[in-house]
This record gives structure tokens, C-alpha cells and sequence, in this order.
């Protein structure tokens, strides 16, 4: 166990204020008030684990993750179960594909029991802030960051890591419903040897102009696809992609270092395996989602990740074509419920994927 020294905050939000973010958190505009912070340096590795009162950060100009973008970060969630305690979801699995994405922007490994606990230290400080609404909980952010102030290009020598939270509901908006997806035609999100498979900011601030177009057609999300063959799909800007057979199979694409290895990905993979069906991952091309949709072999698509949970896929749109699918299938909401239900506590969590916070 690492020592983190606790700050109170002086002037915390009041109860009503709490009260009334959380009768409508939104996604992402609301931050509690604590975040867990740890430095690092090449010469002391990390150190002054800490949890201070949450606020703007003082960086220098020269900073290198402003000119250079080295960073990554995770997202995941804390849940209310009905007792009231807290937990959260595969933290495992978010430390090792930190320290992945960590590796491949040259940013230092951050212990995985460090990282729980620094979750655990931030929820204790500001557990109030976690709803207990349906599809509700608190979403986590922790990033790691270059905050050395050097403009030659190299890995730097000083760095951040903090993890802040924010109460959320639908990512979406509203109730859950179908989303329309935009094919982006014109941009890829990464390429082979390239940062896709990293949680890296620079794969979203290359997302956001694909991103604007899908909005100005009408669309939630952007799909991206295989950046050689341009006719596989990929994922969206924020989430992976699975479609539904009529015969039992669920198809969504290989992983194949282009693409995020999203943890409810793989969470989805194993629950269907769980109820018999069969799950191909490999190569999908629009053509087989669009024949598959024509013909009735794909009757369900969805979205999947930790903020969009699943969100079923109503409409594709190519350019001037727009691929319809069906609305929420049976399977995308029978593997929802199970999710949300062992994720809130109503499910039995038979994998052990539950960490109480
Ligand atoms: N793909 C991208 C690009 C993402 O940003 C995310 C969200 O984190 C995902 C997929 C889904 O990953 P996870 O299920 O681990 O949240
Ligand atoms: C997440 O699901 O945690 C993400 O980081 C995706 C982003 C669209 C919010």
C-alpha cells in the first residue's frame, strides 16, 4: 500500500448542489470536488501520492504534452449499488491497457494496485457525488501527462497522473435510443504502427473534424474504417461496434492494433459466449453489413464502451445511401441488462469483474 496524503476541500459543494447535478448529470460538465493526483520525475519515479481539492492546474507554457500531445487516460465508472456501497468494473483491465497505451507514448508505468488506489482514494473523498439512477454512475478519468517544460522532441522527464470524476448519465442525451452513425469516408482514425490501439488524445483530436461532419449530417457517431482496404469498418470515434446474426453469431471487428481494445468489448464477448452464441471476431466489410441488414442475416447492430454502455445502432449513413438496421434488438438489450445488472449489483457477478471501491 502507497501513501496518499488527503486534503480536505475548504469550500465543498453543498448537499442540495449535489442534489440537484444528480437529478440530471449529463455526460461529462460536472466535476466532483476532490481528484487524486501523483507525480513523477526520471530521477524519483513516482511520488507525492495525494488528494487534493479539485481545480485549474498551474503548467508551465512549454509544457510538452501542449506542443506534443504525450498523454494518455482511461474511463471507467463507479457504481451505487442498492446497500449503498460503491464499486467499480475490470479496474484491472483499465491499469494494464494504461500502462499499454503509457508504453507506446513513451509515458512511464504506473503500478496497477497504485492505480486502484487511486480510484479508491478519490471515491472515498467524494463519494456523495455517485448517482443512483437507472444507466447512472460516476465516470472516472484518470490521464497521465508531460508536464516538463522542454521543445526538443523526446520523451519527457517530468509527468502527471491524476484521476478526476464526473457524475453521468445517457452519453447520448435523454433516454436511450437508437443513434445514426456517419461512415466517415474522407478520414481515417489510425493506421497500421500507428497510436490507435492507445487511449492517446491525438486519436480524438483527429476524430473531432469527422466527428462535425457526422453531427452536420444528422449523426451521433462517427464510424471509421480500415484505413488499407477502406471498405472494413473499424469502430466509432468513442466506441466499438457489434452486429447480430439471425442465426446466434455476434460479429465485431479483430483486433488488429488499429483499433481501442475496449473493455465492455471484451465484457460483451464473454456474456454472449456465456448464453451459446457465437462470436467471430475478424475482418467486416460495410458490404456485409449492408447486404446482411438487406436480406435479414444482421437484425441487430450496437455501440459499446464504457460511456455509451450499449447503445443500439438505428441508422447508417454512407454518403447518400443510409443503411436502416433494426431498433433495439433483442439480444443488444437482453446482454445490456445483464451488463448494467452485474455492474449495479443486480446480477451475479460470476467472473469476478466487480472491485469495491
Ligand atoms: N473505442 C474507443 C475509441 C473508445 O474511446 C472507447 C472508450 O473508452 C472504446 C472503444 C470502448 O472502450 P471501453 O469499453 O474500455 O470503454
Ligand atoms: C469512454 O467510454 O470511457 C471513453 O473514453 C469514450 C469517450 C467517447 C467518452
Amino acid at each position: 500500500m502507497t501513501d496518499f496524503t488527503v486534503e480536505a476541500h475548504h469550500n465543498p459543494t453543498s448537499a442540495e448542489r449535489i442534489a440537484q447535478i444528480l437529478q440530471d448529470p449529463g455526460f461529462g460538465t460536472h466535476f466532483t470536488d476532490h481528484t487524486a493526483v501523483i507525480d513523477w520525475t526520471a530521477e524519483a519515479g513516482w511520488h507525492n501520492h495525494r488528494v487534493e481539492a479539485y481545480g485549474p492546474i498551474s503548467m508551465d507554457p512549454a509544457a510538452a504534452v501542449l506542443h506534443y500531445a504525450q498523454e494518455v487516460f482511461e474511463g471507467m465508472k463507479a457504481y451505487r449499488h442498492d446497500d449503498g456501497s460503491i464499486y467499480t468494473f475490470r479496474p484491472h483491465a483499465n491499469a494494464a491497457r494504461m500502462n499499454r497505451s503509457a508504453q507506446r507514448m513513451a509515458l512511464p508505468q504506473l503500478d496497477e494496485q497504485v492505480f486502484i488506489q487511486s480510484l479508491e482514494q478519490l471515491v472515498a473523498a467524494d463519494k456523495q457525488w455517485v448517482p443512483d439512477g437507472e444507466g447512472e454512475a460516476l465516470y472516472l478519468r484518470p490521464f497521465m501527462f508531460a508536464t516538463e517544460a522542454f521543445l526538443g522532441v523526446r520523451p519527457a522527464k517530468e509527468i502527471s497522473y491524476r484521476v478526476i470524476a464526473s457524475p453521468a448519465g445517457n452519453y447520448f442525451g435523454g433516454e436511450l435510443k437508437p443513434v445514426r452513425i456517419w461512415v466517415s469516408r474522407e478520414f481515417n482514425r489510425s493506421a497500421p504502427g500507428g497510436t490507435g490501439a492507445a487511449k492517446t488524445g491525438g486519436n480524438y483530436a483527429g476524430s473531432l473534424l469527422p466527428q462535425q461532419q457526422a453531427a452536420e449530417q444528422g449523426c451521433d457517431q462517427v464510424l471509421f474504417l480500415d484505413p488499407l482496404h477502406d471498405n472494413a469498418i473499424e469502430e466509432l470515434g468513442g466506441m466499438n461496434v457489434f452486429l447480430v446474426t439471425n442465426d446466434g453469431r455476434l460479429l465485431t471487428p479483430a483486433l488488429t492494433g488499429t483499433i481501442l481494445e475496449g473493455i465492455t468489448r471484451s465484457s460483451v464477448i464473454q456474456l454472449a459466449q456465456d448464453r451459446g452464441l457465437t462470436v467471430e471476431e475478424r475482418r467486416i466489410t460495410l458490404q456485409e453489413w449492408e447486404r446482411g441488414v438487406d436480406e435479414g442475416t444482421i437484425t441487430e447492430v450496437f455501440a459499446c464502451g464504457t460511456a455509451a454502455v450499449i447503445t443500439p445502432i438505428g441508422e447508417l449513413v454512407d454518403g447518400e445511401k443510409t443503411i436502416a438496421s433494426t431498433g433495439t434488438g433483442e439480444v443488444t438489450q437482453a446482454i445490456r441488462d445483464e451488463l448494467l445488472g452485474i455492474q449495479t449489483g443486480t446480477v451475479e457477478d460470476r467472473h469476478g469483474w466487480l472491485h469495491r471501491l
